[in-house]
């Protein structure tokens, strides 16, 4: 299959507006066009974390299935688990077109999308009918318009609680003007401690802590990050996300000069220091999930080395192909082999300290 889409698929792909082509392979994913293949057998790729069983430590981001249309056949090309959304309470078109830039050069992506997705209701709607059994997340968000916005995430924890494996809160999106004010302290309080008070209430009637996760920024200075650990744990959140896209464009070979968020391996080297800088004051505990940069086994293994339990990616298939979770998983395996590590796990956090130590860059 990744020699099919080395020599076809990509170039294919390549030639259409990078919003069309993400729609084509939506398309292809639900009509069941693109094989799934045999699973990679291999317990020790096997991760607990907040509670959940994942057969497999890398999933695929928030992002790329923004309205739940293809969560299990995403896991079923060799996801441990996918994430859907982010979903706000209504639909909203997002910002106008072109807000999707590819840089080939430098194997990133520039996106302006602006929570565009279809609202609670459709992605509901799609999360009931699903058959699968697998892990699925479930990312929310505020609609832009919105008064409140913490009652939209109070919302999304209310109306998926049924549904959702986790819970991501997304305040780190740079293209919905103001939402990553929440990640400041006061705001982030109130924000946590209603969504701590949801939880609860949804708890109590159905028996089941869900987990819920913060996804941050990776712009923030490490005063900001002491305040955002500080309120994940006070608020007993289960865990965090590390990183969303940039908007630094350090590490670019030719700035495009378009708004929004940068994604690829040109946030690589950003998002792994400021997750291992998150191991460090969060503590061995809580779940990490590493994104930013994701497109190899020994990218993949950097994060876990870094403090991730887990990783996530997503401009990492638009460049590689539909194969690349298989790919991740096979070069996981080999790196066990080499290791003689019993586990994936046990290689959690062999070089937090290495990548902690390093500035964050310009
Ligand atoms: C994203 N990302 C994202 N994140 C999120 O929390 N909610 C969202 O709706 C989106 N939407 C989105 C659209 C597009 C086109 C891209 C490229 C990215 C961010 C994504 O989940 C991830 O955190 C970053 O892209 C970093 O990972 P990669 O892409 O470098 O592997």
């Amino acid at each position: 299959m990744s020699a099919l889409w080395n020599a076809i698929g990509r170039r294919l792909s390549f030639t259409l507006d990078p919003e069309t082509a993400h729609g084509l392979a939506l398309s292809g994913l639900k009509a069941g066009a693109i094989p799934a293949g045999k699973p990679h057998d291999d317990p020790r790729l096997g991760v607990m974390a907040a509670g959940l069983a994942f057969a497999y430590p890398l999933g695929v981001a928030a992002g790329f299935d923004k309205n739940a249309e293809v969560p299990d056949a995403l896991i079923a090309l060799g996801f441990g688990f996918s994430e859907v959304g982010t979903t706000t309470p209504l639909p909203q078109p997002g910002n106008p077109r072109p807000r999707i830039f590819r840089l080939t050069r430098d194997r990133a992506v520039i996106n302006r999308l602006g929570f565009n997705n279809e609202g609670h209701d459709a992605a509901f709607a799609r999360l009931v009918a699903r058959r699968g059994r697998g892990v699925v997340g479930v990312n929310i968000g505020a609609n832009k318009d919105a008064d409140d916005r913490i009652a939209d995430y109070v919302t999304g924890i209310r109306r998926f609680y049924t549904l959702a494996s986790y819970f991501t809160v997304n305040i780190s999106s740079p293209n919905t003007p103001g939402l990553r004010d929440l990640q400041g302290r006061a705001r982030l309080a109130e924000l946590l401690a209603r969504i701590d008070e949801a939880r609860a209430i949804e708890a109590e009637i159905h028996k089941r802590a869900v987990p819920v996760l913060l996804k941050i920024a990776p712009d923030i200075t490490e005063a900001d990050l002491d305040d955002i650990v500080a309120e994940v744990t006070d608020k007993s959140l289960d865990g965090m996300i590390v990183s969303n896209t940039t908007l630094s464009r350090t590490g670019l070979s030719r700035d495009p000069g378009e708004a929004g968020g940068l994604s690829g391996q040109p946030l690589f080297e950003r998002s792994t220091v400021m997750l291992a800088k998150t191991r460090e004051r969060i503590g061995p505990e809580m779940t990490l999930i590493g994104a930013g940069g994701v497109d190899s086994a020994e990218t993949a293994l950097a994060k876990i080395e870094a403090g991730a339990d887990l990783v996530q990616l997503y401009t990492g298939m638009i460049y590689s192909g539909p194969d690349i979770a298989r790919t991740i998983n096979r070069g996981l395996s080999a790196a066990l082999d080499r290791s003689g590590a019993a586990s994936i796990g046990a290689l959690r956090d062999s070089k937090t300290a290495e990548w902690a130590a390093k500035p964050l860059p310009g």
